[in-house]
């Protein structure tokens, strides 16, 4: 695959105009790391350890009271389970809902209805599609996954593809007949206009309706066998694919016109500090922590991350599309219009993703520090652009040496935001005091660092240098890989966004220490997972990183609220093992494919399980 560079000399970057005057400011103020400390922590409260109560302990109470009212929607039985979804859905279940409850009791799910939220989710606009178009298109896809007479199998021998075929084989008894259209890259494939999503989903609407049990249809209907289908009546407008690396250009059409991402300016010079505006993070944060966790993950509101992450920058490969087409995919960002599907690592459950061996170590026996390891993923990073990439801000921003010398030019951007640092010192101690405590405290608090610094080569595409990069060889040193079960012997896993989401959260959820999750992908589980409750959740800029760590480990002059952190990473384990096992994403599948079958049945307005009803 090549990888063709960028014109950026000829591109230029212009300050949003909405923050002329802030980007300014913070921007002169960068020269000088110690000036920016000090001028962020004259500007933010100090909470200190063991007195007033800190905003996350309130968070940790609201999380409590959004789990319990979750887990008290859950139900025992096959007419409770159809009265929930009728409510909340506003349709009959499909054909096959009875078979698909008795399948979760023998596996022993949860059942609570807005666990399949993602699915109306990623499923409704698709109401407002002739149905005949979207079995065309599943059936063109490049990759795809046939289910004929119970039987599933596929023509792909992409790994991915197995892996996904070997999950639906154990649920092939249980569906009817369909093509599944499979996403084959990291990247999501589909950006539909805002605009036309919302047309979308207000025909969509219209077809949401109770219909008389009497009418209802409750068979699937068969189809003929791959490549034999009837050709389609009348024409059919191509489907075009779109290859510009520049992802943010296509990603904010998913926004709304008056959104941030819509209205700033595009940044297009990415060879410099990026700027940092914490004024987007308001609306999800409080007091500095992430107050809501699924609006921290879309990015419409938050313009300034198109030169934060490297999807938005350049990722690896780019090809998307403007059209709603039923492509089934393991992650993607807020706006895409992919189907979610569990990420195949998931189902694999490879040693590399889960580290078994270290699940269980106890928290006593553990580290109280932080450590991360992995490649300098994000997308291509070049010598113009790697600055804006996620995992070099996150490894930067935890080297003490880095932090410690104040006369350094920064190369990486500091949150402009600072939440309580360990307060060893006071505010008002010089800065250059206040960058050493810092820089001391993250050297014995955090273990943070690459393995590969995977750069891009002058002529094409990424790979390990075995003597380093030319253009950050000198600000990170890749230490060797460690196992994941080594990582376990640590109090806190940071996790960190790569070329898409990163496959080991889940083992990290499923071990006894405690994971702190920054990402901007939408998963299968998002809505099982209750942030502050089973993970803690991280602002995408990181600014709140530092505060995150000095609360759970302690730092400087306070001890962390250690029994909190434990407390946090059981439960995330527990509910781990009791929502999302290999079985839990059976249930989810068998759902999504028998709602999928539906949307693509002509009859699909009249069909649904009505059992109870009669
Ligand atoms: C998070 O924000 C979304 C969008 O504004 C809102 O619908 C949702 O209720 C919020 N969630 C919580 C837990 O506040
Ligand atoms: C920390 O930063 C210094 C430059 O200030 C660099 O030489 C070193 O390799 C970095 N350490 C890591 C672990 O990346």
């Amino acid at each position: 695959m090549a990888f063709p560079r960028r014109p950026s000399a000829i591109l230029r970057y212009t300050i949003p105009a909405l923050l002329l005057a802030l980007t300014f400011y913070i921007l002169t103020k960068q020269t000088d790391l110690s000036s920016q400390i000090s001028l962020l922590l004259r500007s933010t409260p100090w909470p200190t350890h063991g007195s007033a109560e800190h905003p996350i302990d309130r968070l940790i109470k609201t999380a409590e009271k959004e789990f319990a009212i979750k887990i008290a929607k859950s139900t025992e039985t096959l007419p409770a389970a159809a009265a929930a979804y009728r409510q909340r859905r506003g349709r009959h279940p499909p054909p096959g809902f009875d078979k698909w409850h008795d399948f979760a009791r023998e596996k022993n799910a949860i059942i609570v209805e807005d666990f399949w939220d993602q699915i109306y989710h990623d499923l409704e606009p698709f109401w407002a599609l002739k149905p005949a178009r979207i079995r065309k298109d599943a059936r063109e896809f490049e990759m795809r996954i046939e289910i004929r007479d119970r039987k599933a199998s596929t023509r792909s021998d992409w790994f991915w593809t197995q892996i996904w075929l070997e999950m639906i084989q154990t649920i092939e008894h249980l569906l009817p007949d369909m093509d599944l259209a499979l996403n084959a890259m990291d990247e999501p494939r589909l950006v539909v206009p805002w605009e036309e999503i919302e047309g979308y989903m207000k025909k969509a609407a219209k077809t949401r309706k109770l219909v008389d049990a009497k009418r209802v249809v409750s068979e699937f209907r068969k189809l003929p066998p791959p490549g034999e289908e009837p050709p389609e009546q009348g024409e059919m407008e191509e489907r075009r694919w779109e290859h510009d690396k520049h992802y943010w250009l296509i990603a904010r059409r998913g926004c709304a016109p008056s959104s941030a991402a819509r209205q700033s300016e595009v940044i297009t010079n990415f060879n410099q500090t990026p700027f940092i505006a914490s004024s987007f993070d308001l609306v999800h944060m409080q007091a500095g922590y992430v107050a809501n966790y699924t609006l921290s993950s879309s990015f419409c509101h938050q313009a300034d991350l198109q030169a934060l992450e490297g999807i938005f920058v350049e990722p690896l490969s780019v090809s998307a599309s403007k059209h709603l087409l039923p492509v089934f995919g393991g992650s993607k960002l807020a706006v895409n219009n992919d189907i979610l599907l569990p990420a195949p690592m998931y189902w694999n459950a490879e040693e590399r993703f889960t580290g078994a061996g270290g699940a269980s170590i106890p928290w006593a026996a553990k580290s109280p520090t932080a450590i991360w390891r992995g490649v300098a993923t994000g997308g291509l990073n070049r010598a113009s652009n790697w600055r804006s990439f996620q995992r070099h801000r996150f490894v930067a921003m935890n080297n003490a040496s880095q932090l410690a010398d104040p006369r350094r030019p920064l190369n990486f951007a500091l949150p402009a935001k600072q939440y309580p640092l360990p307060p060893s010192s006071s505010p008002s101690t010089t800065t250059t005091a206040i960058t050493t405590t810092l820089a001391e405290w993250i050297s014995t608090a955090a273990d943070i660092a690459f393995t590969d610094l995977m750069c891009a080569h002058e002529t094409g595409g990424p790979g390990f240098w075995p003597g380093g990069c030319d253009y950050t060889s000198a600000y990170f040193a890749p230490s060797p890989p460690l196992p994941m079960a080594e990582q376990f012997r640590h109090r806190v896993l940071p996790d960190i966004d790569g070329n898409s989401f990163s496959g080991r959260y889940l083992g990290f959820l499923r071990s006894t220490s405690l994971p702190v999750k920054a990402t901007l992908w939408r998963e299968w589980h998002d809505a099982r997972l209750v942030a502050w409750k089973h993970f803690v959740p991280m602002d995408n800029r990181f600014g709140d990183w530092y505060g995150i760590l000095a609360y759970f480990v302690g730092g400087g002059g306070g001890g962390g609220r250690d029994g909190v952190g434990e407390r946090i990473a059981m439960e995330g384990k527990e509910w781990a093992g009791r929502v999302l096992r290999r079985e839990d994403m059976q249930v989810y599948v068998l759902r999504l494919l028998l709602e999928y079958a539906r949307v693509v049945d002509e009859r699909r307005e009249v069909m649904g399980w009505v059992g109870d009803l009669s």
